[in-house]
């Protein structure tokens, strides 16, 4: 047998495959097929930046509006993933709802192409992530308009109100950095699946588990909870407590940035616009401000994308149990072209781990264990 390489807990630092997807540099530069996220943020919308990552290239006008029509039509949703949705107990969370969701369309579709059945999971979340919160409170499920474009859409549903253009515009913002992040755990997680040559449905289940967790997605839930709870005088004695005890405060800290997440820089200033005209804003915004201030001097941490979009999704009046399932309903597209691209040259994901454990034990029978 070839001997074992040890490598670094967590696989820090160790590159493990090849991707032409997405790059996030510690010098805090994030590009998506080559394009800088601040020029994505400036000047596209949610299905060019989709189509972009899906299929490596920007569109032509006629194909993003094919694209974007097959998004549209594909967010219908079969009556029995409704019914599905039903059966949770109301504490569940959402993102096992979303899961088991997924995990069901795989059973339900009859799609030929790998194609097709990336653009269907990926509208059908669109819709299953508001409905999971209203299937859970047991209200009547929303349904997608055809007159909204993919993010206003789902602003629609999340909220039930057509949203005003601006409101749409930095949703639309936060939704395009949750969408992709090279090797993160749970595009990771998908890879893996994808290369036991497993469906797409099932990678897809995969990713979302790994998303659930409070290390990864589940942070910009916890984010919220003590943002509400501080006002922004209490915020350096938080974080200096919460530091003394040994706890990491969610929302800072980041495996690759460590200097500074660019997608939080420019969540900074989104907040800084909503603030100004939703109830509660300027404090928020305080709060948030001097945390990042107080985490810094004490720390040295930045904070990370979840710590800005949690405050945005709470002033956008969505409820805080859906911001993981936001995140998802972005990070999928990353997830599916990821999928395809462990295709492309696929090589099962098989590692060795150390064996610590005992040897040559002697077997004793129950009966006189
Ligand atoms: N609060 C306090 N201390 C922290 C934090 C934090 N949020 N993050 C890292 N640290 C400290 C660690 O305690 C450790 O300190 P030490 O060297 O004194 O022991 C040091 O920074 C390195 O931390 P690691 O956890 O080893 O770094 P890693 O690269 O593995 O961590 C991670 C990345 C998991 C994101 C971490 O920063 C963390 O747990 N953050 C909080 C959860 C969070 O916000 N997750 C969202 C990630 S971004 C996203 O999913 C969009």
């Amino acid at each position: 047998m070839a001997e074992q390489i040890r490598v670094p807990k967590g696989l820090a630092g160790v590159a493990v495959t090849e991707t032409s997807i997405s790059k996030s540099d510690p010098s805090g530069q994030l590009i998506y097929r080559g394009y800088p996220i601040e020029v994505l943020a400036e000047k596209s919308n949610f299905e060019e930046v989709a189509f972009l990552i899906l299929k490596g290239y920007l569109p032509k006008k006629y194909e993003l509006e094919e694209f974007s029509s097959k998004l549209q039509r594909e967010m219908r949703l079969d009556e029995r993933i409704y019914t599905l949705m039903k059966l949770f107990p109301p504490n569940s969370d959402p993102m096992d709802v979303i899961r088991t969701a997924v995990s069901f369309i795989g059973s339900l579709e009859r799609k030929d192409s790998l194609e097709s059945k990336q653009i269907s999971i990926a509208a059908k979340l669109a819709v299953i992530v508001p409905n999971s919160h209203r299937a859970l409170l047991n209200h009547e499920f929303v349904k997608p308009r055809e007159d909204l474009s993919y993010a206003e859409n789902m602003l629609y549903m999340l909220t039930s109100k057509i949203p005003e253009k601006e409101d749409a515009w930095i949703f639309e913002r936060e939704l395009i950095f949750y969408m992709e992040h090279d090797l993160n755990a749970s595009s990771f997680t998908v890879r893996v699946v994808a290369s036991t040559l497993s469906d797409p449905y099932s990678s897809v289940t995969a990713g979302l588990a790994a998303l659930k967790g409070p290390l990864h997605g589940g942070a910009n839930e916890e984010v919220m909870e003590y943002i509400l709870r501080l006002r922004p005088e209490d915020a350096e004695n938080f974080v200096r407590e919460e530091l003394k005890a040994g706890r990491k405060i969610m929302g800072f800290g980041h495996r690759v940035y460590k200097k500074f997440d660019p997608r939080a820089v420019l969540s900074k200033k989104y907040l800084e616009l909503l603030a100004r005209k939703k109830r509660d804003g300027e404090r928020i915004y305080k709060v948030c401000d001097m945390l990042e201030k107080a985490v810094w001097a004490l720390k040295q941490i930045p904070p990370n994308l979840d710590f800005y979009a949690a405050p945005i999704f709470y002033l956008l009046g969505i409820p805080v149990s859906l911001n993981t399932p936001i995140f998802a309903s972005s990070r999928v597209f990353g997830w599916l072209a990821h999928y395809s691209e462990q295709l492309e040259e696929n090589k099962l994901f098989r590692p060795d781990a150390i064996y610590v454990g005992k040897k040559d034990l002697k077997y004793i029978p129950i009966e006189t264990r």
